[in-house]
């Protein structure tokens, strides 16, 4: 029986053990799923113990993903543009560091919401670690065009520079703008922001969306609300962090076991338990 964990703190809301044994059981791997609660101060500890003790890999989640790099020897090439790493797989010979948000996205979009993201004008809202973490596969599917706004202008530019020759790799125009002025008519709109969360207003103007844009919160639950509601009232089509989260595990599930489970069901599973849940 092999054992992995998510490790982050807080760590008590992660929807991640339930979707791992969802995929286990569907795939019949020999494996079980906890939580570990890291102290801020001590990731690399707890993750070197949790190794330690047996466990073939982990999932890091906030405020950990930019530490974890530290701790692989060897990186995936998204990880390493990523700048961060929510994949840890403790092989004997190195551990390896994997980044699956961007993917994770990217499957959301193209298969579950069936959005196409090749040739399109795509608006990404935000610039940390969130942001980071999706771009280069975003850039990968080769939209037209591609801007990061930011409430920090200097964050932006930063990232769009880091990014640069990938997007120029793959034949796309990627460019930064100022919130109030990033332009109108885009197909696909990402909130990678953290703004909900102290109760911000969406950061955008609804010109942004084009008819019957695509509008994506990274959140779920009552921290995607609002700006499903404003995509809803503006004739675009709302959709929630849920898809990526099976999907980004699904990718990690594949990294460690090379075993692609279905996430279709899982997915669904997740939006009745979520239904249920009380907030
Ligand atoms: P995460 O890991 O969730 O991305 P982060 O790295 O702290 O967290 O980044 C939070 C993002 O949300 C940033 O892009 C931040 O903008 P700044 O770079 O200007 O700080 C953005 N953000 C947070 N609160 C916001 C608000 N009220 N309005 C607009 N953007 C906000």
């Amino acid at each position: 029986m092999d054992l992995y964990a998510v490790i982050g703190n807080p760590v008590e809301h992660s929807q991640s053990p339930f979707i791992h044994a969802r995929f286990a059981e569907q795939t019949g791997q020999a494996m079980r799923y906890e939580r570990r609660l890291s102290p801020p101060d001590a990731f690399a500890e707890t993750v070197r113990a949790f190794a330690a003790s047996g466990a073939a890999g982990c999932n890091v989640t906030v405020p950990f993903k930019t530490q974890a790099p530290q701790l692989a020897a060897r990186r995936t090439p998204r990880a390493v543009l990523a700048g961060s790493v929510n994949t840890l797989r403790f092989d004997g010979d190195g551990w390896w560091g994997d980044n699956t948000d961007g993917i994770g996205l990217v499957r959301d979009l193209t298969g579950n919401a069936r959005a196409t993201l090749s040739g399109s004008r795509v608006l990404l809202i935000g610039a940390g670690g969130a942001a980071a973490g999706v771009l280069g596969p975003l850039l990968e599917q080769r939209p037209a065009t591609f801007v990061v706004a930011n409430r920090t202008a200097a964050k932006a530019s930063a990232l769009v520079r880091t990014h640069a020759a990938h997007a120029h790799a793959h034949g796309v125009s990627l460019g930064v703008a100022p919130l109030d002025d990033c332009g109108v008519g885009f197909d696909i709109v990402i909130n990678a922001t953290s703004s909900s969360l102290q109760g911000g207003k969406i950061p955008v103007a609804s010109t942004v969306l084009a008819d019957h844009a695509l509008a994506l919160d990274m959140m779920y639950g009552p921290a995607a609300h609002a700006f499903l509601r404003w995509a809803g009232e503006h004739g675009a089509r709302g959709r929630d962090g849920l898809g990526m989260l099976v999907e980004q595990a699904a990718e990690a599930f594949h990294f460690w076991r090379s075993v692609r489970p279905d996430t279709a069901p899982v997915l669904l599973a997740l939006r009745d338990r979520q239904a249920g849940v009380k907030t």
